[in-house]
């Protein structure tokens, strides 16, 4: 394996510095890159932020100071020229993949010959991602989910060029970066497909959501009235959620799903308009909601709003369970049970395995229903989810 010491980090958004902030944490040198110095200056300084809270609860490593960490936090504008003395590199700039492969390329041209490269890509290919790199073997995917400090999942994904001591030294680092909600689940990722585990089960809620955004704005309700339809039950309702992980990446990643798995993944008039618009979420400050005044007063509005009466959980169970066979079928998991465990791990929510050994046959009548309801017929089960046969692939 591949002796690391020092990370760098591409892309200091919103990922990039939970991800240096954890690297950190693991105790590792990290250079925190982007492509202007007041982007580079945001993340590190939320970096900063995150560990100073982390000391005063006395959880740095022995007699460690928030400054002995951020001692060893440097950042850089220029790529080629930072990651010469690194071992690793953690991407996390934008989910466009001709900016990806640029940025895999450039690190494989400058770094040493022993620097691995990982991507932190919500969905795409990793195996096109270092295919022109001149060292795919190289190459791997470690998709952390948001925020990296307090979501457990990492998913380490192998394409189709990555070497055993890539894959062996990306697990092993993924494992050392410390968590402060309980301790990491890596999921290893055996086939490089669209959405990886995940992502790749929750991507139809995506068209199921984007169509819900339509109905609201066509029936002239409001956002936290779709969100009251959650009752409470989820970490965060719909509406927050993609605030939350940003307007642009829900647009981007549909994109990527339109071309790989469906065209039923076209965005609808809500998203695109705000894509359009460039009120990402909370990064922006304004989406859905407007962020000034923190999480909790979005929270409080939403739990007295009348609920719409069009976003249903049973409903979104039912395509988890479809997409969670898919994944299945086409051998991305090796059972469901670790499904079930990294979308806990990573969303905080239970997986619809369990539901589904008692109800797969309700969720294929449902699933039907949408897809009269909507016109998408990529929401129709599959044969795996009919017959029940997955209730015999824990493993
Ligand atoms: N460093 C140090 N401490 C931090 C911190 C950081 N970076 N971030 C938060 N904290 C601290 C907070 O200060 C707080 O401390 P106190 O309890 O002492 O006040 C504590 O951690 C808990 O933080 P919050 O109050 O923010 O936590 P919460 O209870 O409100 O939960 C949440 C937040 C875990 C994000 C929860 O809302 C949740 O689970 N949401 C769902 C998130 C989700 O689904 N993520 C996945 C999205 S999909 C994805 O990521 C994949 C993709 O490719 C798009
Ligand atoms: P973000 O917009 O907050 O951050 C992206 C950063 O990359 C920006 O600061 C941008 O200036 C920088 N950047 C763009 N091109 C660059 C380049 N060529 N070199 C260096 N930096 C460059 O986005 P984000 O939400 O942090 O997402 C980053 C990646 O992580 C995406 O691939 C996304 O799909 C993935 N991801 C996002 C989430 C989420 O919830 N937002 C979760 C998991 C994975």
């Amino acid at each position: 394996m591949v002796d690391v010491k020092k990370i760098a980090v591409v892309g200091s958004g919103l990922m990039g510095s939970g991800i240096g902030q954890v690297a950190l944490m693991g105790g590792y040198s990290v250079v925190m890159i982007d492509i202007k110095e007041e982007f580079v200056d945001k993340g590190v300084a939320k970096i900063k932020e995150g560990i100073e809270k982390v000391a005063a609860k006395g959880l740095l490593g022995e007699g460690q100071s928030a400054a002995d960490v951020m001692a060893k936090c440097s950042k850089n504008i220029d790529l080629a020229n930072a990651v010469k003395d690194c071992d690793f590199v953690i991407e996390a700039v934008i989910e466009k993949m001709d900016v990806k492969k640029d940025v895999c390329k450039t690190v494989m041209d400058n770094g040493p010959d022993h620097i691995i490269f990982t991507s932190n890509t919500s969905t795409m290919s990793i195996t096109e991602i270092g295919k022109e790199s001149g060292a795919p073997d190289r190459v791997c995917g470690m998709h952390f989910f948001n925020p990296p400090p307090l979501m457990r999942l990492i998913e380490v994904i192998r394409s189709e060029d990555t070497s055993d001591e890539t894959f062996e030294t990306a697990k092993a680092a993924a494992a050392s970066f410390p968590c402060l909600r309980g301790d990491r689940y890596i999921a290893p990722v055996l086939k490089d497909a669209p959405g990886f585990i995940v992502n790749r089960m929750n991507a139809p809620v995506q068209i199921y959501l984007s169509w819900c955004f339509d109905q609201v704005d066509q029936k002239g309700l409001d956002w936290v009235q779709l969100d009251a339809d959650a009752g409470g039950k989820m970490p965060m309702p719909p509406c927050m959620l993609t605030d939350f992980v940003g307007i642009d990446t829900m647009y981007h990643v549909m994109s990527y799903y339109q071309e790989t798995l469906s065209p039923d993944f076209k965005q609808g008039k809500v998203i695109t308009e705000l894509y359009e618009s460039g009120n990402l979420g909370e990064k922006t400050g304004k989406g859905f909601y407007d962020w000034s005044q923190g999480r909790d007063a979005i929270k409080s509005k939403i739990k007295g709003a009348e609920p719409a009466g069009l976003f249903d959980l049973n409903t979104t169970f039912a395509i988890m369970l479809n997409e969670g066979c898919r994944v299945l079928d086409e051998g991305i998991a090796s059972g469901f049970k670790v499904i079930d465990d990294a979308n806990m791990a990573g969303m905080n929510a239970p997986g619809p395995f369990g539901w589904g050994k008692r109800n797969y046959e309700n969720a294929a009548n449902i699933l039907n229903e949408l897809a009269d309801k909507t016109g998408k017929n990529y929401f129709r089960p599959i044969e795996l989810l009919k017959s029940g046969n997955f209730s015999k692939m824990r493993k």
